[in-house]
């Protein structure tokens, strides 16, 4: 869970190459401003070391914080929420085992109205249903995994889904790529883009980033990648059965603008 939700792409810290030192600040652009995702090492005073298992499944499942406060979805709950009980309380038990790191990030550099946290109770109203993900008995129990992994902790669409003007993901348009966050480069249209992918192209791509065209997928889907590669082989496939079943929507997009 921890590599499939790809925490340490965002929380290590900055020039730190070990995964599990969960110390934060690595800057994080996107257009309502810079955020600096915060330390959520073992530390008790500077991160989450303190924190009950409740604190971390509501910040997780609900992007609230102990104090009551509410978390900027830059911090992707809006998919995390998604979450099996079962997979939070193991995805804690492993945060559990991590060191401490100590040290607090810089504060997020936000444009205004941006930069009123109060501001986020209201955008949670607007498009935040905290609500699971029921399988479907329709489709296979490896689809309904394969969908869970895209929609839930993986948060594909974090990257691949278009936002509105205020940063919501447009749920109409799932996974029909987008400029990413920080404004460099697009990611692709995964429901059209894959069509002359077979399974195993994807599940490829996945795990060691080679695309059966030759390139080397990079930009934020490198971390995905270097995440990705630690699950089961059989996680992958479900992912790509997913991926391929996906109706072809939206206007087709190239990889390298
Ligand atoms: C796309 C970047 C990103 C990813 C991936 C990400 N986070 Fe975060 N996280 C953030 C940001 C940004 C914040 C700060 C939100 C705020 O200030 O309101 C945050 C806040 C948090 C907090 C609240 C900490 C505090 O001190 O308030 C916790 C706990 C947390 N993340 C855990 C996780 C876990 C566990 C994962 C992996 C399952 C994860 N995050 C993945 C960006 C990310
Ligand atoms: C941080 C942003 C980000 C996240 C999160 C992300 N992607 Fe990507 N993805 C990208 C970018 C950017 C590219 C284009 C990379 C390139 O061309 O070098 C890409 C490319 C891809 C491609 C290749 C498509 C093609 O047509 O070449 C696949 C497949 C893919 N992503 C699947 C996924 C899956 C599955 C997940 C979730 C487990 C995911 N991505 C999460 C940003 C992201």
């Amino acid at each position: 869970m921890f590599f499939a939700g790809g925490c340490e792409s965002c929380h290590i810290t900055p020039g730190q190459i070990d995964p599990l030192q969960l110390g934060g600040g690595l800057k994080l652009r996107t257009p309502f401003g810079s955020f600096y995702p915060p330390n959520i090492s073992n530390d008790r005073d500077f991160a989450i070391g303190a924190w009950s298992d409740v604190d971390l499944a509501n910040a997780l499942l609900s992007g609230v914080s102990p104090k009551g406060e509410h978390l900027y979805p830059a911090f992707p709950y809006t998919s995390y929420q998604h979450m099996m009980p079962s997979d939070v309380a193991d995805l804690i038990a492993f945060l559990r085992t991590l060191p401490a790191v100590p040290g607090r990030p810089p504060a997020h550099r936000l444009h205004f109205p941006f930069s009123v946290r109060r501001g986020i109770g209201l955008w949670k109203l607007l498009f935040f249903e905290n609500a699971g993900l029921p399988s479907d008995p329709r489709q296979s129990a490896e689809w309904n995994l394969g969908r869970y992994l895209v929609e839930g902790p993986g948060h594909c669409g974090e990257c691949h889904t278009p936002r509105n003007l205020l940063g919501a993901m447009k749920r109409h348009l799932r996974l029909t790529g987008a400029p990413v966050p920080d404004g460099k480069g697009n990611a692709p249209n995964l429901t059209q883009s894959l069509a002359k992918w077979t399974d195993a192209d994807i599940v490829e791509a996945l795990s060691s980033g080679f695309t059966p065209d030759g390139d080397v997928l990079g930009g934020g889907m490198a971390g995905v990648v270097r995440n990705l590669a630690e699950l089961p082989k059989s996680d992958l496939e479900a992912i790509a059965t997913y991926l391929k079943s996906l109706p072809p929507l939206g206007r087709p997009s190239s990889a390298k603008p």
